[in-house]
Formats: structure tokens, sequence, C-alpha cells
């Protein structure tokens, strides 16, 4: 399974914040925001990772995250001249996606919940020997921002539309998306929307109406966190910060993730970490595990 890791965009609802910085590399408290998104694609055993962004602003995020070898996984990027949609990100990937099925996931979405990367490990596998793609439910009380799912009486989803002005319910389709590898032809077929864009949520549409698309709830118990506006970017780093701080445990630490999935050894992480050593997340580091 590879992964494309959208980190585009021009952020402009967090003008000026975003004039000078891509927003993915904003921090969300004691990280930049790109970590977060990474954790879910280590956590869910995935380690071969496009990531995507503009001309301007990708080398900022090579020299952030380099070849990814340093956490046991393979970053490789790729520039795009103008944001034309997220479903674009399968013509862009097509040579790197090849044969095999990929999971898409959004640069600015935060996910933290029990048993999460369990669940992801479920449908990388069944993503491997289905035909069938992916997608998430999680219930906002402002769906209209947000693709939406309608689901009949049990259960099962009916329809999905894209920022509708009357929403059919308020079940919102989260920023990570499993599919098998016809996603890339399926992605050739469609037309940019209204708005000019190839729509994530017209590819869900194709998977829907041939019956091959499952949707999961992320229920109550889970932290589904938008960094679109100033507020929720506020509200997205003081949530993090009141859990790290309560438990002493850090989300979205990719060193120790990746050691916790033996992608790399003890001896790997401390040396990686020494020139931190003094900021609160190399102490913490080396605090557990040297
Ligand atoms: C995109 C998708 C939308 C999805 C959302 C999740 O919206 O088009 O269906 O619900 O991501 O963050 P956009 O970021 O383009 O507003």
């Amino acid at each position: 399974m590879k992964a494309l890791l959208l980190a585009g965009g021009i952020g402009s609802r967090l003008f000026p914040v975003t004039l000078g910085v891509s927003k993915q590399l904003l921090p969300v408290y004691d990280k930049p925001m790109v970590y977060y998104p990474l954790s879910v694609l280590l956590l869910a055993g995935i380690r071969e990772v496009l990531l995507i962004s503009t001309p301007q602003d990708i080398e900022q995020y090579q020299r952030l995250l380099g070849d990814g070898s340093q956490w046991g996984i393979t970053i490789v990027y790729k520039t795009q001249d103008k944001p034309n949609g997220l479903a674009a990100a399968f013509l862009l990937g097509e040579e790197f996606i090849g044969e095999d099925p990929v999971c898409l996931i959004l640069g600015d979405n935060i996910f933290y919940g029990l048993d999460f990367s369990k669940q992801l490990e479920g449908v990388v596998e069944r993503t491997k020997l289905g035909a069938k793609a992916t997608i998430f439910g999680y219930t906002v009380k402002d769906p209209q921002r947000y693709g939406v799912i309608e689901f009949d009486d049990k259960g099962v989803a009916l329809s999905i539309e894209e920022k509708p002005e009357n929403p059919k319910s308020n079940q919102a389709v989260v920023g990570l998306y499993f599919y098998p590898n016809k996603v890339v032809e399926v992605a050739k077929t469609i037309t940019p929307s209204k708005r000019g864009e190839l729509e994530i949520t017209a590819v869900n549409q194709y998977f829907l109406l041939s019956q091959k698309l499952q949707v999961e709830t992320l229920g109550q118990g889970f932290a589904w966190l938008d960094t679109g506006t100033h507020e929720s970017l506020l509200e997205a780093s003081q949530f993090i910060e009141t859990i790290e701080n309560r438990q002493g445990l850090k989300i979205g630490c990719l060193e120790e993730v990746a050691f916790q999935k033996g992608y790399i050894t003890k001896d790997q992480l401390v040396e990686q970490v020494q020139p931190l050593q003094g900021t609160s997340y190399g102490d913490y580091l080396l605090a557990r595990y040297s």
C-alpha cells in the first residue's frame, strides 16, 4: 500500500499567517501540522509516501522530512503547479502508485482515538485483498463545509455530496481515504466541478455507485480536528496540549511511532534525537528511550 500526502493549497482562510509559510508546516502545539497525518500513515503500516505540495513550498517539506529513512520509511516528493482538486493527486501520483492500492491523506487533518491504528491496519488489509474503497464518516455540527454522506435506516450509504447547502446528514467525510489501484483510472474519468476542481467526492461517488465503497464511522470518543480557520487551528493546538500534558505522552511523535512499529531501533531513535536535546520534544524521547 502506498500513500499520497497532500500538503498543497494556499491556505487562504488563514491569511496573513500562510502568506509566508505553507499551512501544513504551521505548528499544532509542539510539532509541525504535517507530523500528525504522517504519523497516521506510519501507524497504518504504510511506509511509502508521496508528498505533494506547491513548487514554492516543496523544498521546506524536503528540509523538514528528508527521505523518511530516519523513521524507516520512504518519502518522495512531487509538485503540483496549480491546485485543481484532491483527485488530481492520483494523476500526479500515477507512476508512484504503480500497481498498488493507495491511501490518500490530507496534510491538515488531525486524527486521535482509541484503537485507531488497529482499525487502520484492518482497512489496509481489506483494501489489499478486495476491490473496495473505504472512507470514514464523522459527526460534525457544520456539515456544509465538507463532503457529506447520506445513510438509509440500516446505515447503508446512499449518497455523497460535496459541500451541500442543505446537507442530508451531519456525517462529514474525513480527509483519509483508501482505494484499490483502480482509483487511478477512475480519477481520469471525472470532470471538474462547478468550483473547477477534480473532487474527491466524485471519485467516492463512483465507488458508491459501483457498490464498492465501504463507509466506516469514527464515533463519539474519536477526535477528528480541522485546522482550516484561526479558531480551529488554535483549538487543535489546545486539544493536543491538553492530552499530552495530562498523560505525559506525545501525539504524532514520528520517532516514537517508528520505534513502536519496529521501523527503527532504539539506538537509531536515540541517535537522531540528540540534536533535539534541550527541547521538550527531544527530552521527552531521550527520557523514555535512552
Ligand atoms: C476536502 C474534501 C471534503 C472533505 C474535506 C475533509 O475539502 O473535498 O469532501 O470532507 O476535505 O477535510 P476541502 O479541504 O477541499 O475544503
